[in-house]
């Protein structure tokens, strides 16, 4: 019943910025220097119509979209979310878990404070999003951990060379690690339910801060380990891509990529799928859009998967991705918020509302499965002919 109000996916924002502590809805909100990106990433699908087709049978009309051989009962995953384990208690179980049981995608994140065995052993996800070092030795043994943990999808995250510049954060009093001070404190005690239900029982049950970021396990997330592998990552290149591809044996997606020119790289590096993404506005500020890239991507993808994100909200936004030639799409942010709002129900409830939006659009646009969407179904709302 308490999910009841929650009637679409931006709904859950309200809740979730209102239960948890400044620092940590700053970090989830959050974008890089002016929000430019996050704001562009929005109005880009704002901008774009809908061309509906009528008196078409869509009775039987479904959500079903494959990737990868492997079927899942809608066109949207959960993107990869650091920090995603303090949005309810074991809060990255919990969105793994959510979207198993809708038959869902869920990929986990390298920056989980969960250890990536943890997750894999769970069986929920068999989809990992690294961060990998700019050093081949380090590479291998990082891919080797990946795939020993049972994951067989390895979504290298590529447009973190270096740490973005989100002021929010410093306002805010945010670091990884949360460094005490009184101003957290009193944050804490100001929000009981998130501090004493998900924070001091993540604590209390004495999970590891493990990190994902490198093949040895290190006590703390950032700690010197992770430290190692952002110092390095700025040397990253399609060298490292090839030796990628030639040492990972299951489906290998670039995520961060916005451009043709690295459309075609990557196609030439043996990459299974492009990932078209800014990071949710939250790396280089001013950075495009990615549904504004979109068709020239697809263009020059060939026989790789195109998946893309950022400020996907609505069953409507989904459609218009998928119709300029999207394979699959993404959301980040809501889910956090919902798995705040209501750990896995709510994210299983978002999860529902979302298809369900999906669903009703594909009657009023007249199309019976996800394949049937194409060009025609959009025009730009500004480009109006008379
Ligand atoms: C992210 N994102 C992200 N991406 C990634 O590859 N690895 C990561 O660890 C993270 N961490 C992360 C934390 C938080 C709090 C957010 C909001 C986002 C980016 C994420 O995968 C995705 O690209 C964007 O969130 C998509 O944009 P929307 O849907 O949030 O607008």
């Amino acid at each position: 019943r308490y999910l009841n109000r929650f009637l679409c996916l931006d709904d859950f924002e309200t809740v979730a910025r209102r239960r948890l502590p400044r620092q940590i809805y700053g970090y989830y909100s959050g974008a890089a220097e002016t929000g430019r990106s996050l704001r562009a990433n929005r109005e880009s699908y704002a901008e774009l119509a809908l061309m509906p087709r009528v008196l078409i049978d869509t009775h039987a009309r479904s959500t079903v979209t494959s990737l990868f051989g492997k079927s899942f009962t809608q066109p949207v995953g959960i993107a990869p979310m650091g920090l995603s384990a303090l949005s309810s208690f074991r809060g990255d179980i919990a969105l793994a878990r959510a979207a198993a049981e809708e038959g869902a995608l869920m990929v986990a994140s390298a920056t989980s404070l969960t250890p990536l065995e943890t997750m894999g052993a769970e069986g929920a996800t068999r989809w990992f999003q690294a961060y990998l070092p700019g050093d081949r030795e380090r590479i291998a043994a990082m891919l080797r951990r990946v795939g020993n943990a049972g994951f067989e999808t390895i979504v290298l995250t590529v447009d973190v060379q270096v740490p973005a510049n989100r002021e929010n954060n410093v306002r805010t009093g945010f670091s990884i690690p949360l460094r005490p001070s009184p101003r957290l404190l009193w944050d804490g005690v100001c929000h009981p339910r998130w501090s004493c239900g998900t924070f001091l029982r993540t604590l209390a049950s004495g999970m590891p801060h493990f990190e994902n970021m490198d093949a040895f396990r290190g006590p703390a997330i950032l700690s010197r380990t992770a430290e190692r592998n952002i110092g390095t990552r700025e040397r990253l290149s399609w060298e490292h891509v090839k030796f990628i591809r030639d040492n990972w044996k299951g489906r290998f997606v670039i995520k961060g990529i916005l451009s043709s020119e690295d459309t075609a790289h990557a196609r030439n590096a043996g990459a299974d799928g492009v990932w078209i993404s800014n990071h949710g506005g939250r790396q280089l500020d001013s950075a495009i859009a990615p549904l504004l890239v979109l068709q020239e991507v697809t263009r020059e993808a060939g026989e790789m998967a195109v998946l893309i994100d950022g400020g996907i909200r609505r069953g409507t936004d989904v459609l218009k991705a998928l119709a300029l030639g999207a394979d699959f799409v993404f959301i980040g942010r809501p889910f956090l918020y919902a798995s705040v709002a209501a750990g896995g129900f709510g994210v299983r409830h978002a999860l529902r509302l979302i298809q369900a939006e999906i669903m009703r659009d594909m009657a009023m646009l007249g199309v019976n499965t996800i394949n049937e969407l194409s060009p025609a179904h959009v025009r730009k709302f500004a480009a109006a002919q008379f």
